[in-house]
């Protein structure tokens, strides 16, 4: 409840998950049209359905067919709630299919990619966007199709391969669509998607990101009252975000504890004391670390191991420093709500574990310590707009991924204070000549790799024997696939120069160019 009296929760789109690539992006939509949902998968009971009240329901896409037994179906609450419903490729299949209408096997003429969608009739989801007759750009993906609709239901959109490419029951208010609102390729997808939340669901919009932070507030000062809470600050975004939330919420209430492991980036440690001690206010503990965890890493060279070494060693380092801090009862966690959907997912068995990305933040439950939690509903971009609004440095909030073990995943093989400093020093050449090209923002994530092999290069007139730095760049939506970002040659060629020309122990610089998969985006 904020101080107007509104719950910004009350009003709420339920997202059914039928396992689609793209149903977070739905979430995102909705939410960036100023209205809470949630993601769950086509399994929730009935009853958590109607608990959950939403003022809509969007049924997402997925990689099944309804025609096969045992496949994906739609809860029966969803339409016995009297609510909108917009089902989207597979979920428009799976709704005609539970109301008695027909769906057809693949038969040679999937559509993938754009397609031009006809509006063949008026309806609420397209009204004053497009105009009847008119064709649309849309993006589809599906080879099952709908030939026949359930009864009440009328076609409103066809494409040459989808005879009922948009579909509506509008007395009952229920939508199917065969093609993806959520991706950017669907022009004035993002505009349908807000029609079906604000005009047929009736939401007034009260996801903002100041009525986030102000509920955000109000909430952990409930949950924790006068209590102290402990916050393990990395400079990552999310944690930084938590520090600046909590710091509004309880004030000097909070303590952080940043820990300096000797594989941060040139200047990072520096960089996080002086945004949040110094011009904050924030209670930040700084602990040099850097030999501990060298010394721990000497002569551990498979990755696992030295994943499982650095945060073995985090651990143990945080708890000594909140040992001494008795007086806390509280744990702060940036976990965020990807981290929530996709631990409910692995949780029943449909995600693979490529690498044990155990972040800095997870840390054990033995402290006794109660965990508070208050970026767990939102999303990356949520994060970063209310971080931007509580003041952070844009620099900081748009700040790429950095994995929790740090260079240590960037430094292949064993890890030594000289490959570190290497590295560092050629990364921020690299993010330099990245941010003033004006690149940096156009790709996902970029940072350097030390390679531990030596080439032979030659400088003026002598023969160097140094070490290899490979460039990463990739773009991506979700870190889960993505694509080595086309940087132009010459700007490749001008920061190889200006690593091998001012890097003492580097005579080469590669560019990687793989996609993940097969590649994964950092090397270790
Ligand atoms: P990969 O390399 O698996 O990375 O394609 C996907 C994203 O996750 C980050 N990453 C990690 N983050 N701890 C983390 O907190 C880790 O151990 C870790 N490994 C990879 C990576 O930077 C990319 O953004």
């Amino acid at each position: 409840m904020n101080s107007a009296g509104v719950d910004i929760h009350d009003e709420r789109i339920l997202i059914v998950d039928f396992g689609g690539q793209t149903t977070q992006l739905i979430a995102r939509r909705v939410r960036e049209a100023g209205v809470y949902s949630e993601v769950h998968p086509w399994d929730i009971t009935n009853e958590r359905v109607r608990e959950f009240a939403p003022r809509g329901v969007i049924l997402s896409g997925g990689p099944e067919s309804v025609l096969n037994e045992g496949a994906p179906t739609v809860p029966t609450a969803v339409f016995e709630l009297g609510v909108p419903v917009l089902g989207i490729c597979y979920g428009q299949q799976a709704m005609v299919h539970a109301l008695g209408g027909q769906v057809v096997a693949a038969s040679g003429e999937a559509e993938f990619g754009y397609a031009a969608m006809r509006v063949v009739g008026s309806t609420a989801l397209f009204d004053g966007l497009v105009q009847e007759g008119a064709a649309l750009d849309v993006w589809m993906s599906h080879a099952d199709r709908v030939t026949e609709l359930p009864e009440s239901f009328v076609k409103v959109g066809v494409s040459d391969n989808a005879p009922f490419a948009a579909i509506a029951d509008e007395a009952r208010h229920r939508y199917g669509i065969q093609f993806h609102p959520e991706v950017t390729h669907t022009v004035q997808g993002a505009e349908m998607l807000t029609r079906f939340v604000r005009t047929i669901c009736g939401c007034a919009g009260l996801w903002t990101p100041a009525n986030i932070i102000e509920d955000a507030v109000e909430r952990v000062r409930e949950q924790v009252g006068e209590d102290k809470v402990l916050l393990a600050l990395s400079g990552g975004v999310d944690s930084s975000v938590v520090a600046a939330l909590l710091h509004r919420a309880i004030g000097d209430k909070l303590t952080c504890v940043f820990v300096d492991n000797g594989l941060l980036r040139l200047g990072e440690g520096d960089q996080v004391m002086q945004t949040f001690a110094d011009n904050m206010g924030v209670h930040v503990i700084r602990v040099d670390a850097e030999a501990r965890f060298l010394s721990a890493l000497a002569g551990v060279d498979d990755p696992e191991a030295k994943r499982k070494v650095i945060g073995g060693l985090f651990i143990e380092v945080f708890e000594e420093e909140a040992e001494r801090l008795t007086e806390v009862t509280w744990l702060a966690q940036g976990t965020i709500y990807p981290d929530v959907i996709e631990s409910a997912a692995s949780s029943s068995g449909s995600a693979h574990l490529i690498k044990s990305h155990h972040n800095v933040g997870g840390l054990p439950s033995e402290m006794r310590l109660k965990l508070v939690e208050p970026l767990r509903e939102l999303f990356k971009d949520e994060v970063r707009q209310i971080g931007k609004d509580l003041g952070l440095p844009v620099s900081m909030v748009m700040r790429h991924p950095f994995p929790g073990p740090g260079l240590g995943v960037r430094i292949l093989g064993e890890v030594s204070k000289s490959a570190a400093d290497t590295l560092r020093q050629a990364d921020a050449i690299y993010i330099e000549a990245l941010r003033r090209h004006d690149l940096y923002d156009k790709v996902s994530q970029a940072f350097c790799v030390f390679l531990p092999i030596k080439s032979v290069g030659v400088t003026g007139d002598g023969r160097r024997y140094a070490h290899v730095i490979a460039l990463r760049a990739v773009e991506t939506i979700d870190f889960m696939t993505a694509r080595a970002a086309q940087l132009p040659y010459e700007f490749l060629d001008e920061v190889s120069r200006a690593i091998c020309n001012s890097v003492p122990d580097v005579s080469r610089v590669v560019y990687d160019v793989s996609s993940k998969p097969p590649g994964t985006i950092e090397w270790e």
